[in-house]
């Protein structure tokens, strides 16, 4: 899939403009602060209405205005598509596929898939397990259409589980009664959410371990391991989601003195990690700064994968200021893993970049497509 143009509307320095992009490499530059990570976050959005910064979704309105738009055309399944995002100050947002409202976000999965690549995430392995499940759940809810709706009504669910343990510290009674309703929907829940991660892991490790090997000229092998509440238990257990949810609820069951002790959640899907192996040993721990990117480096490409894997199409790579990031090997490696995929990339200069990439400068919000000489022309645009 490609975006063919995006057309904004007050999102965030950004304006009301359109811009249209080619379906390869797309260099998006200019100097600091001018609206790059805008523009590229304002098509991440609508792959993933979270959006990759932390803040809430009215930050996205521009100061001063009561609402922002997002209209995206782009190929896919073999036809031109577009979504459209609204956001209002008083927090209502409306998205439409194709002109039909949709109503949850699941039913956005699949649809239009980007695989984004920061800065902060180099921090993937360093960083504590909330990163790693984090990347996990963005990666899986743009698959997985109940996946995002399933992982909000857990986190809700712990919640509400977390305040229950707090109101009644100690032993109270009718308290063990009222924790075995809200595990049995933990135990539903959580089982759907480790048994989605636990295979989408099994999946990555295979292709980022292949990036991986590439990269180290095959000196060293990644392997990618999900940890889950009942440690990391072989390939059968991930299939079967009856078995995962008698073993989450016992577990469940038994930790109940300790949880009302400690006042909170103990155990499920909300406190596992994914560990990342460089030749069996830890890749935190032990690996070098740049063992540790190739890592990361490997992950992001093999998300890519598994989206071409599933969807059937390519995902749109958005690459934010992250070449510089890189040593000159590791942004070669980025570079001949383009292949079809759309790429938008940011960067402050426009000069290590190849001729052939469609440019565009962004300067005060304002987004120029620029010229290149006519043989140098990638395409023609939309
Ligand atoms: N809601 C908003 N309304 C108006 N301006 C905003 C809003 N949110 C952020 N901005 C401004 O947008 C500007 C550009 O931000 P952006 O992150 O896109 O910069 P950038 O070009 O990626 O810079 P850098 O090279 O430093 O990463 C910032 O100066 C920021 O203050
Ligand atoms: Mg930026």
């Amino acid at each position: 899939m490609f975006v063919k143009e995006v057309t904004l509307r007050h999102f965030r320095n950004l304006g009301c403009q359109s811009v249209a992009f080619c379906p390869g490499v797309n260099l998006i530059y200019g100097k600091n602060a001018q609206g790059k990570t805008n523009l590229l976050e304002s098509v991440f959005l609508l792959s993933c209405p979270k959006g990759f910064r932390q803040g809430r979704e009215r930050d996205y309105i521009a100061f001063g205005e009561a609402a922002a738009k997002v209209l995206l055309r782009y190929q896919a399944s073999g036809r031109e598509q577009t979504l459209e995002l609204s956001l209002f100050s008083d927090a209502r947002k409306s998205i439409l596929l194709n002109g039909v409202p949709i109503r949850k976000n699941g039913e956005l999965a699949s649809q239009f898939c980007t695989v984004l690549f920061e800065p902060g995430h180099l921090d993937l392995v360093k960083e504590g397990p909330e990163q790693r499940r984090h990347f996990l759940d963005t990666a899986i809810s743009q698959l997985r259409p109940k996946y995002q709706s399933a992982l909000e009504s857990y986190s809700r669910v712990v919640a509400q589980k977390n305040m229950l343990l707090k109101k009644n510290a100690g032993f109270s009674s009718g308290l063990p009664e009222m924790l075995a309703v809200w595990n049995e929907k933990l135990a539903d829940l959580g089982s759907y959410i480790t048994l989605q991660r636990g295979s989408y892991v099994r999946k990555l490790s295979a292709a980022a371990a292949a990036h991986h090997a590439r990269l180290s000229h095959g000196r060293e092998t990644l392997f990618v391991e999900y940890r889950a509440f009942c440690g990391a238990p072989d390939e059968g257990l991930f299939t079967s989601l009856s078995e995962l949810r008698r073993l989450l609820l016992q577990q469940l069951e038994q930790a109940l003195p300790l949880e009302i002790e400690r006042g909170m959640c103990m155990v499920g899907p909300h406190r596992d990690d994914m560990e990342l192996l460089i030749d069996g040993r830890s890749a935190r721990l032990f690996g070098s700064q740049g063992q540790q990117r190739s890592v990361v480096l490997s992950l992001k490409l093999g998300e890519c994968e598994l989206v071409e894997q599933t969807v059937g199409e390519s995902p749109i790579l958005l690459l934010d200021d992250v070449m510089s990031e890189l040593d000159r090997a590791r942004q070669q490696y980025v570079r001949s893993s383009f292949g079809n995929r759309q790429v938008l990339i940011t960067s402050c200069g426009r000069a290590r970049f190849s001729k052939k990439a469609a440019a565009f400068l962004v300067s005060g919000g304002t987004v120029t497509r620029l010229e290149a000489p006519k043989e140098d022309r990638p395409c023609t645009g939309a």
